[in-house]
């Protein structure tokens, strides 16, 4: 199956029909979205298909064991390997990714006000570099359409113990209408329409496509984000932020000190990177523009080195006591075991998944059970931040 993606379906789309990302990524979502329909829902019609289908992806691409099984913030992950923010930003296909064998899924970036993003064309393929380059600008239904939907496609579910099949995070961002002084309150409004339904929330202040977004890392503007956000946590939710790979050593020590005092629940290490310097793509096809002169962020194989760089860092800080969510350039169970061997507790993909298509998820977790093997652990949590004891 995977080679029937390699060889046949990505040279299709990439390459034969030149098929606009955000066009194919929005059919992806829809499709996902119809399959994974709850069975009694949409007519009698297509009813034995989809059944089939659920059957066939939770067969398919699933991978069960309890060597991958972890729990953190009270939340049981089946596997660690989640789906990145961004993909599904309107939670249309949350049902669908426990099917496709990920152990959770990160719905948003989701702000408080409804926003179109930033004109098209925004998002782009860099194939000679196994990137992307995104400037979505948080195009969103806005954080009370996200409930609305959460709740249909979870009817059954009493709130404010839910029970999804998978833990959902829900990633927070600020509203491009709103100024950078009014933030916390922004993140808390959305925050107070969602608080109930996410397994864990997520503070983005890393996009590099909001402008003025990346300026809410520093600790003064910070620390009243989450001090508000805590304040209006009645819930006790594990509460972390995403960071950027382009912060400098001290900033990111600043930001995991800041964490702690707040008793956030963990970082997620990173988003992507406006750093161009090390890609072998000069121009961007779609736009025959210089990859320099398109704003917006490189996700993919040129982040993966600094990401996990970012986690050994967040690690040895904290002597492993915060949890780790890593995230940058996973394509494979190499690439997946340096992130989690650098001391990340879960793994999250976004470009990956394109390009290695749907069974990537068998694929990196059957091979992360093969690490286990090769290197004598028993547990994924036994190899969390293994290369610091090795090096120490
Ligand atoms: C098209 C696109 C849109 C994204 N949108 C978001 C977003 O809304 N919020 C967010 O926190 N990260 C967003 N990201 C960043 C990813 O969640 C992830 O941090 C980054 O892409 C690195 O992972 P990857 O190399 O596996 O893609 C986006 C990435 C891409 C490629």
């Amino acid at each position: 199956m995977q080679q029937l993606y390699r060889f046949g379906l990505r040279p299709l789309l990439f390459n034969v029909l030149k098929a606009d990302p955000e066009t194919t990524h929005r059919q992806t979502i829809d499709a996902l979205a119809w399959l994974a329909t709850e069975p009694n829902k949409g007519g009698m019609v297509h009813q034995p298909t989809r059944l089939a289908a659920q059957a066939a992806m939770a067969g398919g691409f699933g991978v069960r064991s309890p060597r991958l099984n972890q729990t953190l913030w009270n939340c049981a992950f089946d596997n660690p390997l989640g789906l990145a923010a961004g993909f599904d930003k309107d939670g249309t296909a949350a049902r669908a990714w426990p099917l496709m064998g990920f152990g959770f899924a990160e719905l948003g970036t989701v702000t408080y006000h409804p926003q179109p993003g930033n004109p098209q064309p925004r998002m782009f393929r860099l194939p000679a570099d196994r990137a992307a380059l995104n400037r979505m600008g948080f195009n969103n239904q806005g954080a009370a359409a996200l409930s609305a939907r959460l709740a249909s496609l979870w009817p059954e579910n009493k709130w404010p113990e839910n029970h999804y099949p998978v833990p959902i995070g829900i990633n927070l961002g600020k509203s491009k209408i709103t100024p950078l002084d009014e933030a916390a309150e922004d993140y808390r409004k959305s925050f107070e329409l969602l608080k109930t339904q996410g397994s864990y929330f997520v503070v983005n202040v890393s996009s590099p496509n909001t402008p003025g977004l990346r300026s809410l890392q520093a600790k003064e503007q910070l620390a009243p984000i989450l001090e508000t956000l805590q304040i209006a946590n009645t819930e006790n939710k594990p509460l972390l932020v995403k960071i950027s790979p382009d912060l400098a050593t001290e900033d990111i020590h600043e930001i995991v000190q800041l964490a702690q005092d707040c008793a956030l629940a963990g970082i997620i290490a990173t988003n992507t990177t406006i750093n161009r310097d090390d890609l072998t793509t000069r121009t961007i096809a779609a736009t025959g523009k210089s990859v320099t002169e398109e704003s917006g962020g490189i996700s993919g194989a040129p982040v993966a080195q600094r990401s996990t760089e970012v986690i050994r860092l967040i690690y040895e800080q904290t002597q492993g006591s915060l949890p780790i969510i890593g995230v940058g350039g996973i394509f494979n169970a190499d690439d997946a075991w340096a992130k989690i061997t650098a001391g990340a507790s879960l793994l999250q993909t976004y470009t990956g998944w394109v390009y290695e298509g749907p069974t990537m998820t068998k694929t990196v977790l059957s091979g992360l059970l093969a690490k286990l093997d090769e290197h004598k652990l028993r547990t994924i949590s036994d190899a969390i931040g293994s290369a610091h004891r090795l090096h120490s």
